[in-house]
């Protein structure tokens, strides 16, 4: 038996207006045209895309922080009318309130949005930042952390929500490689134990691949989904260093030429 989609994107376009640069008048630009996808229970869905393809226009809508001009998206077959629990964020920049430690910065968030009532939510912070290579660093503002330590404080703020959807928007983007390896193996780990929904947003088509069971290849001007690529198959054993198998290195190159295939528009490959 077969579940229903997860998420269901139907048609989905989204335009913006957008002031003309002599700030006379306004125009309509349009950063995605006629998304069509369907994002399956438990599966992670990688996208990569060149900058201006509309990821991060596809993940706010995901999130129900913006809704499309036309089109429908659904989760679990209900149409979406805004922001949901069960979906959680991390965005390309992270959002720490200033005034608050780490530990505080998760815990008001679990407060603020009603998750994780009646638990220990002191507890569930520390696990979480423990989780991200946080240890120790509990109780320093966003000021004393490093770019990198802030978002990783965002990744465990979503994390501890344990949404039924995890939508990312580049959350490794700002990480030095170590930390960025060891960030999505652990991302992996958590996803295979909770069986969250991923969508996860990148530039790196080497981090799709390793990370996505599909990666879906978007192209710009406007926003359009290219190809739609299963790397499922090419997943081997626990244990098996995924970067060196053969099969790794043939998605990787599959990928790659989608996505430089297609640019500049009208050219020959
Ligand atoms: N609020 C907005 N107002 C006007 N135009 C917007 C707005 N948000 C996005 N756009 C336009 O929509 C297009 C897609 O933007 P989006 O941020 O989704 O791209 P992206 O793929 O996430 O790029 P990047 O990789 O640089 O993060 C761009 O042309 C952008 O200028
Ligand atoms: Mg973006």
């Amino acid at each position: 038996m077969t579940h229903p989609p997860k998420i269901r994107l139907a048609e989905v376009s989204k335009s913006f207006s957008v002031r003309s640069p002599d700030g006379a008048g306004a125009s309509w630009t349009t950063a995605i045209e006629g998304v069509d996808l369907d994002i399956r229970h438990g599966e992670f869905l990688t996208m990569v895309g060149p900058s201006g393809s509309g990821k991060t226009t596809i993940l706010d809508l995901l999130a129900g922080l913006s809704a499309p001009s036309s089109g429908t998206i659904s989760v679990d077959g209900e149409p979406i009318h805004g922001p949901g629990k069960e979906r959680g964020v991390v965005f390309q920049q992270y959002a720490l309130l200033p005034w608050k430690t780490a530990e505080e910065n998760i815990v008001f968030a679990l407060k603020a949005t009603g998750h994780r009532r009646g638990e220990d939510r002191r507890g569930i912070a520390r696990r979480y930042l423990q989780l991200v290579g946080l240890d120790g660093f509990e109780d320093r503002y966003p000021h004393e952390l490093s770019g990198g330590m802030k978002q990783r404080v965002a990744i465990a703020r979503s994390l501890s929500y344990e949404p039924d959807i995890l939508l990312m928007d580049e959350p490794f983007g700002a990480l030095d490689a170590q930390t960025r390896e060891l960030l999505q193996s652990e991302l992996l780990t958590i996803w295979k134990r909770t069986g969250t929904t991923i969508v996860f947003i990148t530039h790196s088509v080497e981090e799709a691949v390793y990370l996505g069971q599909r990666v879906v290849v978007l192209r710009a001007k406007p926003g359009r989904v290219t190809a739609v690529v299963d790397v499922a198959d090419q997943k081997p054993q626990p244990g098996v260093d995924l970067r060196s198998t053969p099969e790794f290195v043939e998605a990787r190159h599959r990928v790659w030429n989608l996505l430089h295939d297609q640019s500049p528009i009208g050219a020959t490959p």
